[in-house]
């Protein structure tokens, strides 16, 4: 019988239970694109408040990959040891850190340059540059680059972001993605790049050192990534050697593909929960359940459903970063969160309902 509170292993990192925080943007860096103290507050504030393990905010790993200048670069000479101040402080109240490395492709407004976006293909009447084959190499360079540097840093581990209409989840996308070349068409030639970047970024970092996906279950969009595609995809990172994956879904470009979206009550709960359990049920790695979990009996439910192994939540940590401990200490109320996402609005993240 799975608790929510046993103490495992999960995806090669040993965490105090099974609550996961889901990669949160935090709009938290500053002009030069650094963490600090903003930074740093968010993050103890979650580590005391007992969760598990935190996966960060994204971070970008090139000058063309952030979604605004209140994004991390990796890519600064800084970033190593800002990362390691801000893993050595969730260390300290017994928690886990991944970073969320990550490139936004066309949901960048302008490169760090100033230049229009990059992108798996340029599309009719879109402002943006196509990738070239020497393109993807160089991004390639940049995911393993960035991977190695939280290594440096003392981080537990690091997520790549394929889901959420992000350059990566572009590349999957047949919605984004219209190359003929080696990295467009089937699925096994659009998810070529996710596995080119996994291939890379394990031999940097050594075999021991935890490597997760973030995924989609499907694009939610006609003629997106499906859900069969997806588990493929899945099957075959599983294969290779990934330690975690945490399955999501929608590429976010209408209501219908949003990745965070309403909860009315427990009906709505664990919106990709049979996703991720039927992943669970085929592949050899741990499995991260995300979307919309909010009552603890029903994590718990879920978790003895059958294979996934943790449970991640984003929204309910912005209103509660101390969640965790409430449901350890038998204050059992299901997560303040109404699930209205205004904590999405650019240029801070804070609750709007409950602000702290
Ligand atoms: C304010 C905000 C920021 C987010 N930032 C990220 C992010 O940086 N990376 C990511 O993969 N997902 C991000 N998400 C999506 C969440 O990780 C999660 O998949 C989604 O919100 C569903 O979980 P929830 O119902 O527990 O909020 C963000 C969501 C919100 C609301």
């Amino acid at each position: 019988m799975k608790s929510l509170f046993d103490e495992i292993t999960l995806g090669k990192i040993e965490v105090q239970n099974r609550l996961v925080r889901s990669a949160t943007f935090e709009y938290g860096a500053d002009q030069e694109g650094r963490y600090g103290q903003k930074m740093y507050d968010i993050y103890e504030n979650l580590a005391k408040g007992g969760v598990g393990l935190i996966i960060t905010g994204m971070v970008g790993v090139d000058e063309n990959a952030r979604v605004t200048p209140f994004m991390v670069k990796t890519y600064d000479g800084t970033f190593t040891v800002e990362l390691q101040k801000l893993t050595e402080l969730v260390h300290r109240y017994g928690s886990k850190m991944v970073v969320q490395i990550a490139h936004c492709g066309v949901k960048v407004q302008k490169t760090d340059a100033g230049l229009p976006p990059v992108a798996a293909s340029k599309l009719p009447d879109k402002d943006y540059r196509e990738l070239s084959i020497k393109d993807i190499q160089l991004l390639i360079d940049s995911f393993v680059t960035a991977a190695t540097r939280c290594k440096d840093a003392g981080a537990d581990g690091i997520q790549i972001h394929a889901s959420h209409g992000y350059l990566l989840s572009q590349f999957l996308s047949p919605v984004f993605n219209k190359r003929t070349d080696e990295y467009g068409g089937s699925i096994e030639r659009r998810a070529k790049i996710v596995f080119d970047v996994y291939d890379a970024v394990r031999a940097a970092v050594g075999g021991h050192y935890p490597i997760w996906f973030k995924i989609n279950s499907s694009d939610l969009e006609e003629n997106g990534l499906t859900f069969e595609e997806c588990q493929w995809v899945c099957e075959r990172l599983a294969d290779m050697g990934v330690d975690a994956i945490e399955v999501s879904g929608g590429i976010s470009i209408s209501p219908e593909s949003a990745p965070a979206r309403q909860v009315q009550g427990e009906q709505d709960e664990g919106y990709f929960y049979r996703q991720a359990g039927q992943i669970a049920e085929k592949c050899k790695t741990d499995i991260i359940s995300v979307g919309g979990y909010r009552t603890p009996e029903l994590l718990e439910k879920k978790l003895n459903e059958g294979e996934v192994k943790a449970i991640s939540l984003c929204r309910p940590f912005i209103c509660e970063p101390d969640l965790a401990n409430r449901w350890q200490s038998g204050n059992l109320a299901k997560a303040q969160c109404i699930s209205c996402s205004k904590c999405f609005s650019p240029g801070e993240l804070s609750c709007k309902v409950f602000p702290q």
